[in-house]
């Protein structure tokens, strides 16, 4: 088992280390464009690990096979797959960022598509294997554990480029699920460095492009965990670009002013609500209210539930906490 285990690590060690060689090779030429395309120079693109899988079948697979790793071990670890003549390299022109546990070990890989026109999704990830369990993984876990304890704050992002363009922009607390929705397994591994010195829960900022499948994912991942809701913030780009596209378009300080402008989630998730309502007309403020009521109802601390009802009422404008407060408990 542990042998098993630290074989498919030095595999993808190797594999981090051959991908990261082929990132300079003149076939990788558009993914070097797709990084400086995205704010990121080559330092950057070497402090974190990022490289180039070939156009080929079995580029890797040979590679490692060479240097005495196995078919099995290449298929075990989600590297390659299972072919007719042997192994097939899992991905082929994509750019791949290594995906690392909490000890920096590389565990797995994101890869992203370089040409639109290819088959398959942009981004292929590692499958479940011994060694990458993706409902606990979070990209970038690594190098922000550090800060994530010292300021007791995480920050939640969607992708590889938003984890890098958040560090480089000064937000070094950020990390990214992997092509999965955030759920209770992460909140175990951060709430453990949240707690670890601090001794309070911390913060969890959630961002997201502004679509609101993200919003919706956010305010699932914690509605049931009661003691941490309080501690849970979400930031969101008015206009929806990511981080990286933040960092790109209007600089770092943005990056770190979008973070800065976090809002409690119960109040993001209200102020949503009523803001796909006109709340200029009795009517339309009568609909925001029983649309953002079940938000409020929700909220299991009934001082907390108060404080919201309050707000609701000031932010729809009625001035009658008594109809408002009435409203909700019918719900
Ligand atoms: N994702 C995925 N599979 C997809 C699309 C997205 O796993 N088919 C995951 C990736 O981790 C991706 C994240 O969801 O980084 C966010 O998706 P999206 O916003 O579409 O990706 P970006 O990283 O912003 O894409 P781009 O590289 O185009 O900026
Ligand atoms: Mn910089
Ligand atoms: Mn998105
Ligand atoms: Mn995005
Ligand atoms: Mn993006």
């Amino acid at each position: 088992e542990q042998g098993e285990r630290s074989r498919l690590i030095e595999a993808h060690r190797a594999a981090a280390e051959f991908y990261v060689e082929r990132l300079s090779s003149p076939e990788a030429a558009t993914g070097r464009r797709f990084l400086s395309e995205r704010g990121f120079e080559r330092a950057d693109a070497e402090h974190f690990g990022v490289g180039y899988a070939p156009a080929e079948w079995e580029a890797l697979a040979r590679h490692l096979m060479a240097r005495g790793f196995t078919a099995a071990e290449l298929v075990k670890g989600g590297l390659a797959k299972e072919g007719r003549r042997g192994p097939i390299d899992r991905f082929r022109n994509r750019l791949v960022w290594p995906i690392r546990d909490i000890t920096g070990d590389v565990i797995g890989f994101g890869a992203r598509k370089l040409n639109d026109a290819e088959d398959g999704p942009k981004y292929l990830n590692t499958p479940e294997s011994p060694l990458y369990k993706k409902s606990e993984v979070l990209y970038g876990v690594d190098l922000a554990k550090r800060e994530i304890s010292k300021r007791s704050q995480a920050v939640i992002v969607e992708g590889y480029t938003d984890v890098m363009a958040c560090h480089l922009s000064g937000v070094p607390t950020a990390v990214a699920t992997c092509g999965t929705a955030f759920g209770q397994e992460h909140i175990k591994v951060l709430r453990r460095l949240l707690l670890d010195q601090s001794g309070s829960h911390g913060e969890v900022i959630f961002t997201f492009d502004g679509d609101a499948a993200g919003q919706k994912a956010a305010l699932r991942a914690f509605a049931d965990e009661q003691k941490f809701v309080t501690q849970t913030f979400v930031a969101v780009q008015g206009d929806g670009l990511d981080p990286c596209d933040l960092r790109v378009t209007r600089g770092e300080a943005a990056v770190r002013d979008l973070i800065a402008s976090r809002e409690p989630l119960f109040a993001f998730a209200i102020r949503s609500v009523i803001s796909r309502h006109d709340v200029s007309t009795n009517e339309g403020r009568l609909s925001a209210l029983d649309a953002a009521a079940p938000i409020v109802a929700g909220i299991k601390d009934r001082a907390l539930r108060q404080l919201y009802a309050v707000d609701l009422d000031r932010w729809l404008g009625f001035n009658n906490e008594r109809f408002v407060v009435d409203r909700i408990a019918e719900i």
